[in-house]
């Protein structure tokens, strides 16, 4: 046969290309940044996420190339390549690999690596191979290599699917949806997102109750206090419209009580923190600190890397228009 045929001579359907990419699109992958050294010393790497294990013994992994990468050629020559499993936090580099002609490698701090070929920090796993093995497979190039030396690390990895990054959490015992409640024909079953919210926030802030009983802070000042503990000082009406989506009474005669007992004080820009209110906040928040642990600790990093951008996405698509309160303040008018 024919090598150089092209490969949709044989397929039986003309795949509608966009339509192929979309399925193949179904199967999640990590994320892999593969380098290597071109003949005249430079760095050469690229995002791909065709990577697979092979073999366990001999251990073997393999990755294919597009045949008009830039790249192609430096593979092809050299004998060593290494292959990064990115972290969940290196999207950006990711995207930096996946840019034909930029200078990648610009700036990034490297690991030495006696392979010889660039050796990336900061990534959950990494396979330093030797190449064993080429084939032309369609339009890529398949690289089959031996792996020589490995290391691997406990930060969740990146994840591919559907076109676009994603974070991977191990699911938890099925969630029942049998129904739970039926009233007057409506049902109601534990996987109610309302249900979920109000349980997670109201066990999570269970483990505060106590350092907030002993400072003698009720929930009010619990958001007035880590309110201004973000930024400050804030006028009345400026908190007032921080704290409305909780529904607690932010009115001036409940601000005022946190001034009289020695916890704000007013100046000329509105109110801030008195010594014994950031004291009392600090202890607060080392409460929430240690609560936020024990809870990481049980779930796992993946899983609380996953539902920080999953309680990102649900803030975001349920914000009523807040003021911005993690970014740089607009500049008051003089
Ligand atoms: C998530 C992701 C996965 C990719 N996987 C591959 C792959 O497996 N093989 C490939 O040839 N290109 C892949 N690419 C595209 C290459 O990274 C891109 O074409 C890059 O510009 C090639 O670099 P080069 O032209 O400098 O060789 C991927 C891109 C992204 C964003």
């Amino acid at each position: 046969m024919d090598a150089t045929a092209p490969t949709t001579a044989a397929t039986p359907t003309a795949f509608d290309p966009k339509e192929f990419r979309r399925a193949l699109g179904m199967f999640a992958t990590g994320v892999t940044i593969v380098t290597t050294t071109a003949p005249d010393g430079a760095p050469i790497g690229v995002t791909a996420n065709s990577f697979n294990s092979v073999s366990l013994d001999p251990p073997m992994v393999l990755w294919s190339l597009a045949n008009n990468a830039r790249s192609l050629e430096a593979f092809s020559e050299s004998t060593h390549w290494n292959v990064h499993i990115l972290s969940n936090e290196q999207e950006a580099l990711s995207n930096r690999f996946a840019r034909a002609g930029e200078d990648k490698f610009n700036g990034l701090a490297m690991d030495t690596q006696p392979s010889g070929a660039p050796l990336l920090p900061g990534c959950s796993a990494r396979f330093q191979c030797k190449t064993a093995f080429k084939y032309e497979g369609g339009d890529h190039t398949i690289f089959v290599g031996e792996v020589v030396q490995y290391d691997s690390c406990a930060v969740p990895p990146l994840v591919y699917v559907t076109g676009g990054y994603a974070l991977a959490a191990r699911k938890a015992a099925p969630v029942s949806t049998e129904p739970l409640a039926q009233l007057d024909g409506a049902v109601y079953s534990e996987n109610l997102l309302g249900y979920l919210f109000g349980r997670a926030h109201f066990q999570f802030l269970h483990g505060i109750r106590g350092t907030l009983q002993a400072k003698q802070l009720s929930d009010t000042d619990f958001f007035v206090l880590s309110l201004l503990s973000v930024r400050q000082p804030l006028a009345v009406p400026e908190i007032a419209a921080h704290i409305a989506y909780t529904g607690i009474d932010s009115s001036a005669a409940s601000l005022q009580s946190l001034v009289q007992r020695g916890l704000l004080e007013q100046e000329a820009g509105g109110l801030r923190l008195s010594a014994a209110g950031t004291d009392a906040i600090l202890h607060v928040l080392a409460a929430a600190k240690s609560v936020e642990a024990d809870l990481v600790d049980r779930m796992g990093e993946m899983e609380s890397a996953a539902l920080r951008n999953l309680l990102k996405q649900a803030i975001l698509a349920t914000d009523p228009g807040l003021p911005k309160l993690w970014q740089a303040p607009a500049p008051r008018d003089a």
